[in-house]
C-alpha cells in the first residue's frame, strides 16, 4: 500500500482528507482537529493521560509524513515521534504504536 496519490481527497465540506497508514490498516482524518480523537471516532484505542500535550503518553512513532502543533506541546517530543493528543495531521502520515 502506497501513501502518495495524486488526487486530494476532502469531505463533504470541502475539507481536505489525509490518509493515516499503521500497519495495514487506514483512516482518513482532516487538519482541523488533533490526531487522537480521530483515532478513537475509527476505533482506535490510544494510551492517553492529560490529552493537553503534557504527559507524553499518546506518543506515536511517526515513520512519515507531517504534523503541526498548534502551541507547542509542555512534553518534549522526540524526533521522529509525534503527540496523537495535539497533532495536527498535515499530509498523508505512517505511524506506529508504541509497545
Ligand atoms: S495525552 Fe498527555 S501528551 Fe498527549
Amino acid at each position: 500500500m502506497t501513501l502518495t496519490s495524486n488526487t486530494p481527497l476532502k469531505d463533504s465540506q470541502d475539507t481536505p482528507l489525509h490518509r493515516v497508514l499503521w500497519g495495514k490498516k487506514q483512516i482518513l482524518v482532516n487538519d482541523q482537529e488533533p490526531l487522537l480523537p480521530q483515532l478513537e471516532r475509527a476505533g482506535v484505542f490510544v494510551e492517553y493521560q492529560c490529552r493537553e500535550g503534557y504527559c507524553s503518553s499518546c506518543s506515536l512513532k511517526l515513520i512519515r509524513g507531517h504534523v503541526m502543533y498548534p502551541s507547542e506541546p509542555l512534553a518534549w517530543v522526540q524526533s521522529g515521534y509525534l503527540l496523537a493528543c495535539c497533532a495536527i495531521v498535515k499530509s498523508d502520515i505512517e505511524i506506529a504504536f508504541l509497545s
